[in-house]
């Protein structure tokens, strides 16, 4: 694949979603570990998604340094009667400069569809927020061959209404379910081909440039011993990595994949 799509250097982003782990002290003793791994990390972006308790203080200690905070979820609306949740305002005050919406533990466990990923993706671009959309087949999905059709349906929800340069701000992150934390990860030309499906829908809606400049990482059991290879291809632009995420050690070692593999980016 020559990928004929890639019109511009896409700088590829390692993001860690803790989801439910760590409190306010064990996030602030990591991020002083990150720090100096982030400033030599010059070839990508970092980007740690701390729970919400945590966000201020995380934001808090990584400031000044190339570390970017990231929230799990958001709501769509800026405040009202919503118990449990967090407007899009409160996370940029708390210092989050992105969130990941409609991870597949949201769709699976709070019923999140693809209209409320879409009203998230809203309210998240209209405070400033990156936010990294997540998109990905189950298993049964898969075995039915039914990929396609759900990567399709998916970005067609979730990212409904997006002008040219909303999406332009948008990061997507394919993650199949039946990867996600059972050390089961796709294959680098698995990933790269769901990867490119997610191009070409991409470049339907928003245009070959636009899909060409689109930021796609891959997430599933990304560990530092899977993401030499995974970032090997050209359609990869990083990794959103869940369990290998919560030890500084094993982090830094995503954040420095071998790149000798690795695409001329
Ligand atoms: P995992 O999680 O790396 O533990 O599989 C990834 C994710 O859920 O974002």
């Amino acid at each position: 694949m020559t990928g004929e799509l890639r019109t511009e250097v896409r700088q590829p982003v390692i993001a860690g979603n803790w989801k439910m782990y760590k409190t306010i002290a064990q996030a602030v003793d990591f991020v002083e570990k990150l720090k100096p791994v982030a400033a030599r990390a010059h070839h990508c972006e970092v980007v740690i998604a701390p729970p919400f308790t945590a966000l201020a203080a995380a934001a808090q200690a990584a400031k000044g340094s190339e570390i970017r905070i990231a929230a799990q979820d958001v709501h769509w609306e800026n405040e009202g009667a919503y118990t449990g949740d967090v407007s899009a305002v409160m996370l940029v005050e708390a210092g989050a400069t992105h969130v990941i919406i409609g991870h597949s533990e949201r769709r699976q466990h709070h019923g999140e569809t693809d209209n409320y990923v879409n009203w998230k993706l809203k309210a998240a671009l209209v405070a400033g927020l990156t936010p990294i959309v997540c998109v990905g087949e189950t298993l049964a999905e898969r075995e039915a061959a039914q990929t396609p059709q759900v990567l399709a349906r998916q970005f067609a929800g979730g990212l409904a209404g997006l002008t040219l340069t909303e999406f332009s701000r948008i990061l997507i992150a394919y993650e199949p379910v039946w990867a996600i934390g059972t050390g089961r990860t796709a294959t680098p030309e698995t990933a790269a081909e769901s990867h490119r499906a997610i191009r070409q829908l991409a470049s339907r809606q928003f245009g070959e440039s636009a899909a060409g400049q689109l930021r796609i990482l891959y997430g599933g059991s990304v560990k530092p011993d899977n993401i030499g290879g995974l970032m090997a291809q050209e359609e990869i632009d990083g990794a959103l990595v869940g369990g290998a995420s919560l030890d500084p050690n094993s982090f830094a070692d995503i954040v420095n994949y071998p790149r000798a593999l690795s695409v001329v980016r």
